[in-house]
């Protein structure tokens, strides 16, 4: 199978979907990034790389960088991580309060904002700086070594960070936060103001597709049954209220994030980055979502 040829044809045929969704601008400094951007990109366990479009332009990862801080929690705290965080859908917007209060202030899932806000509480016990430690290994697995967190995007996400504020105060009122709200919030608006390229993320991402281990470092960041537990998660929860339409489409463990991006795994084979500003209601990008679609259908590359 041809990979470059068959990413191309896709950047063509999801180009006419422009202007079928909307920048983020609940965080002012994302609303000013050119919308029609597309860029796609694949690692494969074997080495090879593919990239079309604007694979190589820097974007805001934002929540993708919850898949990472997942992975980076669970290897240092294990099992316990998940008193303090489910693993369930929670079938509501990423930064919605409801559920919390029912549930005693342990939320959902580690995707939705309030559960990132946890795995964050719960890196820094293990590592201090939480971020560092974050963009160290992003650093080494991207090949990347000047990877950082843009200044002005997360000056932006604390200024209106008002809700993930009040997410965080209200889980401190049930104890499932142990530091000072906010020295989390400014580690989760760091983690999520990183900005990586399809071509940098989607190597990031190769060691989800193997078990764990990286194919570039040769590291075991997980156990196996760890990085299962990560890519049911991102199956089930990592594209919030459209984790059922993203299955239904799509087929594989996928992370979004409100710049516009998308890492998507198939496990044993490769990762895949897309990246397109534009988002649907429910936050997720228009073209990246039409782009993986494509790509599992056409390719018969799926978990299922
Ligand atoms: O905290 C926020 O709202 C953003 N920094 C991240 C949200 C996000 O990316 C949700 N994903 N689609």
């Amino acid at each position: 199978m041809n990979l470059q040829a068959l990413i191309e044809d896709i950047r063509q045929q999801t180009l006419p979907f422009y202007d079928h969704g909307q920048v983020a601008d609940y965080i002012p400094a994302l609303a000013s990034v050119p919308p029609h951007q597309f860029g796609m990109a694949i690692s494969t366990l074997d080495g090879r790389h593919y990239a079309c479009g604007d694979a190589e332009q820097p974007f805001s990862i934002q929540s993708i960088s919850k898949a990472f801080m997942l992975a980076l929690t669970l290897q240092v705290d294990g099992e316990a991580l998940w008193q303090h965080v489910g693993k369930e859908p929670s079938g509501n917007p990423f930064n919605s309060l409801v559920q919390l209060e029912y549930e005693h202030g342990i939320p959902r899932n580690p995707f939705i904002n309030a559960g990132a806000l946890v795995v964050t509480d719960r890196a820094i016990r293990h590592f201090g700086d939480a971020h560092r430690q974050l963009l160290d290994w992003l650093r080494e697995e991207s090949g990347a070594p000047g990877l950082a967190a843009n200044e002005r995007i997360a000056a932006s996400e604390r200024e209106h960070g008002d809700r993930n504020a009040a997410l965080a105060h209200f889980m401190k009122s049930y104890g499932n936060l142990r530091h000072p709200v906010e020295q989390v919030l400014e580690q989760y608006f760091h983690n999520c103001s990183i900005e990586m390229s399809c071509r940098q993320l989607a190597r990031a991402g190769l060691f989800l597709a193997n078990h764990g281990v990286s194919p570039v470092t040769t590291r075991q960041y997980l156990s196996r049954s760890q990085a299962k537990q990560v890519n049911a998660v991102m199956l089930t929860c990592g594209t919030y209220d459209a984790a059922g339409e993203f299955a239904y489409r799509v087929g594989l463990p996928v992370k979004s994030g409100v710049g516009g991006g998308l890492l998507a795994v198939i496990p044993g084979k490769m990762s895949i980055a897309v990246w397109s500003p534009q988002l649907d209601s429910r936050g997720n990008s228009v073209l990246g979502l039409e782009a993986l679609d494509r790509f599992t259908t056409r390719t018969g590359l799926s978990i299922f």
